[in-house]
């Protein structure tokens, strides 16, 4: 069995990692990496290849960034020949950015059967880019992978047959099991200054924002900062910068030190730093006593890892975070957000019990579908 699988942003690299060990245990497959080249930073991507222990991509279309257009339209072309050439018996696309979306188009316009892992998920907020590259993505697929029950019912919604429908869990969740215990010896605390006289962690708050309906918009991440300037009286904020985000903290303007250099340590009690690579991130996420975020990805770490999450957007397409979870939806208004933050620093906050199958075995039932389905 012949195996493509295409990844390109920093999430789809965690996702596809458990996948890519187990694979490479079976002789009978043949695994064949493609990278987009969406990032191409060292720290969103070389820096997770070597963290997740991923080999070198087998081929690198290097698109790197552009419109949305332009970028899906470039993947295409690139990945074309790539299956073309190496005619898989199946496309694996992972997630909801625009590399998915390429790959699912190439795939069924070549008539290549198309495998989506985290299919299903709906934020129903056609304005996110990544609800378009989802719900396309989906529509194409042969074999759809969910990781919650909200993905079931949303593509039996729309009509998937219940035959191809496949509800495994949840690989980002195999990464993290995988890894925990190594992230754990990470000294990023320790370069951070966030190490104790006793040797454990100092009370901390880790922020990240990407979203371009957060970020984008300067008085929309004005009024988020001013949030986490507020909290930042409380407790220290670490605050590793998106590169997405970086430009735009740079046109901020409001005084509060973020303006010039964003990268570094202010008085204020945010702390902008680099993006982090995983194992660094997985050991801050662990030992935080507050996640805000508007990450996808980050939304379901915290809830594996019962970490409180204030998660700064109006919905989520991952209602098992809130209903199973830690996951709190706080918006974007900055009086909802502090008092949110100050009651989960009081203690108060939802403990969840876990999602079902968020059991570190996603990948080997993908694996065990996909071999089944070659042999049919
Ligand atoms: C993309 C995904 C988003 C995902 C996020 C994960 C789409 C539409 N968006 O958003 O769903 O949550 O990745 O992090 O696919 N840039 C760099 N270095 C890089 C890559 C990008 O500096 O290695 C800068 C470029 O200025 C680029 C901007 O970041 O224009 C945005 O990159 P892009 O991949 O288009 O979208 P993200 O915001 O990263
Ligand atoms: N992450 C990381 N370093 C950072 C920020 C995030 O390793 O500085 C990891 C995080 O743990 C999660 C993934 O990146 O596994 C999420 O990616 P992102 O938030 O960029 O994308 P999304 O999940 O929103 O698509």
């Amino acid at each position: 069995m012949k195996i493509v699988s295409l990844v390109g942003a920093r999430p789809n690299f965690i996702k596809i990692a458990p996948l890519v060990n187990r694979l490479k245990l079976i002789s009978t497959v043949e695994h064949i990496l493609v990278h987009s080249g969406q990032h191409y930073d060292d720290a969103l991507s070389g820096s997770f290849f070597r963290d997740l222990g991923l080999p070198e991509p087998d081929v690198s279309l290097q698109v790197g960034s552009g419109s949305h257009a332009w970028q899906t339209a470039e993947i295409m072309k690139r990945l074309e020949p790539v299956l073309i050439e190496t005619k898989p018996d199946i496309l694996v696309v992972v997630g909801d950015v625009n590399s998915t979306l390429a790959g699912a188009l190439t795939a069924v316009k070549l008539s290549v059967p198309l495998a989506h892992v985290e299919a299903g998920l709906r934020s129903f907020d056609m304005r996110m880019p990544e609800e378009i590259n989802r719900r396309i993505t989906d529509i194409v697929s042969n074999l759809l992978f969910v990781t919650e029950e909200s993905g079931v019912e949303n593509l039996r919604s729309e009509g998937v047959p219940a035959n191809r429908i496949f509800l495994v869990g949840n690989v980002m969740i195999d990464s993290l099991l995988r890894n925990r215990s190594v992230a754990a010896q990470s000294n990023i605390l320790k370069e951070l200054q966030l190490v104790d006289g006793r040797g454990g962690a100092r009370p901390y708050a880790l922020l990240t924002l990407h979203r371009p309906s957060n970020v984008d918009n300067p008085s929309v991440l004005e009024k988020i900062m001013k949030a986490v300037t507020c909290i930042g009286e409380s407790l220290p904020v670490l605050f590793p910068v998106h590169p997405r985000t970086r430009g735009h903290m740079k046109k901020l303007s409001h005084g509060n030190g973020f303006g010039e250099n964003s990268c570094r340590p202010r008085e204020s009690g945010v702390f902008p730093i680099v993006p982090l690579g995983y194992l660094d991130f997985l050991c801050l996420m662990d030992q935080s006593r507050l996640v805000l975020t508007d990450s996808g990805g980050i939304q379901e770490e915290t809830t594996a890892l019962g970490i409180p999450c204030l998660t700064l957007r109006e919905n989520t397409e991952r209602p098992a975070t809130i209903r199973y979870g830690t996951n709190q939806l706080v918006g974007q208004d900055p009086e909802v957000i502090t008092r949110a933050a100050r009651k989960v620093l009081a203690g108060d906050w939802p403990k969840g019990t876990g999602p079902p199958l968020w059991d570190g075995e996603a990948s080997q039932r993908i694996v065990s579908i996909l071999l089944q389905q070659s042999s049919t």
